[in-house]
């Protein structure tokens, strides 16, 4: 057994279907900017958001134990995919790991104001899954919500697109049906997401509100390791280890520049 004093330096093991969990990893150095942090994309398998259900709790807990065989001390799920299908079977199979996983940001933008017109763009899985479904019920008198699936989308991120034309042209004609419904907000509800954030932007105007939950998921996992007592003690900045199932130097330039990517 680790001495807690040992195990507090040990990284955090980040992992998501591919590139879009660096959106939730620049919230969590934000955070805890003295953690140390592996990050694991499976970008060899993505996207995990239009696989059987099945095929992502395994890939999802292929990637958790390859980051718990590199003695993370915890583990971020950030995937909203991978959440949904695999987080609660991953608590039960390690109780005593403080696991945290990610949700579209659905509450904040239901309460923002009175009954606010609220769309939420996932990937086709998540808007599927019981999990989504109960917390749109536990919104829905609260707030008109749209889920919008949007397959293809997580892809330009994938190559690195956040700003083409052939981008603005995709979203334009995702979110068209929803431009005259007077949105007050869109939640980003898949990691991807964040990274497009200025084209959707573009596209739905300035009055609309745009979530995502990449904060809350940080947040949660300092209070997770905090009541653990598994903080790191340590005072100067912390170090980041990308990984990555297609582990060619293209592909690990491409997470150093999201990670830089303001968004
Ligand atoms: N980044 C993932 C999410 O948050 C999903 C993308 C995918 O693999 O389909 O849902």
């Amino acid at each position: 057994m680790m001495a807690i004093d040992e195990k507090r330096g040990c990284p955090i093991g980040v992992f998501d279907s591919g590139v879009g969990g660096i959106s939730v990893l620049q919230e969590l150095i934000k955070v805890m900017p003295n953690e140390n942090y592996i990050y694991l994309g499976d970008s060899k398998h993505a996207p995990y958001g239009t696989k059987p259900l099945e095929e992502v709790r395994s890939l999802s807990f292929r990637n958790a134990e390859d980051l718990l065989a590199q003695g993370a001390k915890g583990l971020v799920v950030a995937c909203n995919t991978a959440t949904s299908a695999a987080v609660r079977l991953m608590r039960g199979k390690y109780p005593q790991l403080p696991i945290v996983g990610i949700e579209p940001a659905l509450k904040p933008a239901a309460l923002e104001k009175e009954h606010p017109r609220v769309l939420v763009m996932a990937t086709p899985m998540t808007v599927q899954q019981d999990k989504f479904k109960q917390l749109m019920a536990r919104y829905a008198d609260k707030a008109e919500i749209y889920p919008l699936p949007c397959p293809g989308l997580m892809e330009f991120v994938e190559a690195g697109d956040l700003d083409s034309e052939q981008l603005h042209d995709f979203l334009q004609q995702l979110l068209a049906p929803y431009l005259d419904k007077h949105l007050d907000s869109v939640v980003l509800g898949c990691t991807h997401y964040p990274f497009a954030r200025k084209m959707i932007r573009r596209i739905v105007g300035d009055s609309v509100t745009i979530f995502d939950g990449g904060e809350g998921t940080a947040r949660e996992m300092r209070r997770r390791l905090a009541a653990a007592d598994l903080l790191n003690p340590a005072t100067e900045p912390g170090w980041v280890k990308f990984e990555n199932s297609v582990s060619t130097e293209a592909e690990l330039q491409l997470c150093r520049r999201l990670l830089k990517q303001e968004i």
